[in-house]
């Protein structure tokens, strides 16, 4: 298609000036189509600049997505191959779980421009406007044991986290379970689903659904999230960041399926966790209750300290620093 045909040229000549006769003749078209494409390719917000009497721009800044501007970053052998780019879906996640599922290769991703019911942990929404985010899910089929699926979790969240800080170059932290934050407000939440076969009790497939918010964030939570754009000032940095999740979250998936490393995985992931030492209120269960971070366990489920001493297991839930006068409620049973 022409439009993915002129993407492909212009990004690879990326802050560059191209003639439209250039485009057209490497391409074999008429110039009026090239003009004519150009102008779809700025509807999908895809920033390119006309010069007049030279050419055509694609503007550093431009912050469309494109499958020429991720692969140009992607090296993975199945992450994110195939790859497929929506301009606007309910949730990647649940377009996954709609597919054929057995017939789609491990490593299949789905990336959005917009999600129109983007949706978190816990049964939360998860806002997913138009350019300014990254919104992607990854289907994989690991032969894992049912107690170690929630380390799929680690490794996408360490993952992510090493992929903000190669492209950004800032330092990230991990909320148990799988929150990224940057400078003490969050930037990125992901949400794994698995999917278990009743009669075997095996794993059929888990999606992996990663949300990073790059644009402007949201006015209403201005003071508990933040952006790529609020960290770094840019935009136009969505297409390498898919590719170096893709990137990091494959070396990580496959040393944790060979068994390798798992110990490095863990202490990344620990050395990486926000509120360690520090007293939360846990939610769990519908249990509410204050708590000291200790770290977390083989498992990937959260270790706390009760104040009667006691170390508890936190295998789903949240943590959040308390507010002020907040006190203990219930305590966990067992
Ligand atoms: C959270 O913060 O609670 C998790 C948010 C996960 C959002 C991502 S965006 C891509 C994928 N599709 C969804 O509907 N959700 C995940």
């Amino acid at each position: 298609m022409l439009q993915e045909q002129i993407l492909s040229y212009l990004e690879k000549n990326r802050d560059e000036v191209i003639t439209g006769g250039q485009i057209a003749r490497e391409l074999g078209v008429s110039r009026t189509a090239v003009w004519k494409a150009i102008h779809a390719l700025r509807k999908k917000g895809h920033d390119i600049a006309t010069l007049p009497n030279s050419g055509y721009r694609m503007q550093a800044a431009s912050d469309g997505l494109s499958r020429q501007g991720i692969e140009a970053h992607l090296s993975t052998k199945k992450l994110g191959r195939p790859l497929e780019l929506m301009e606007s879906v309910p949730s990647t996640n649940t377009y996954i779980k709609g597919l054929d599922t057995a017939s789609v290769p491990e490593g299949f991703a789905v990336v959005a421009n917009e999600q129109t019911g983007g949706r978190g942990r816990l049964g939360r929404t998860f806002h997913s406007p138009a350019h300014e985010g990254v919104y992607l899910s990854v289907l994989l089929k690991p032969e894992l044991d049912l107690h170690h699926v929630p380390l799929l979790t680690v490794c996408a969240a360490v993952a992510v986290s090493q992929a903000v800080e190669q492209v950004c170059a800032v330092s990230t932290s991990i909320k148990w379970v799988n929150d990224i934050y940057v400078q003490g407000k969050k930037l990125c939440g992901i949400l794994s689903e698995a999917f278990i076969s009743a009669e075997l009790r095996t794993t059929e497939y888990v999606i992996v659904g990663i949300g990073i918010n790059t644009g402007a964030p949201p006015a209403d939570v201005k003071d508990i999230a933040t952006s790529i754009q609020e960290i770094t000032g840019r935009r136009g940095l969505r297409n390498r960041l898919i590719a170096e999740v893709l990137n990091q979250f494959e070396k990580i998936y496959l040393d944790f399926l060979e068994g390798e490393k798992r110990a490095a995985l863990l202490s990344a992931y620990s050395a990486k966790l926000l509120y360690g030492g520090r007293e939360v209120m846990v939610a769990e269960a519908g249990a509410s209750y204050t708590a000291t971070v200790l770290g977390i366990d083989e498992t990937g489920a959260l270790l706390v300290r009760l104040p009667e001493g006691i170390v508890h297991r936190v295998i789903a839930g949240e943590i959040r620093i308390p507010e002020k006068g907040e006190g203990r409620r219930h305590e966990p049973q067992g």
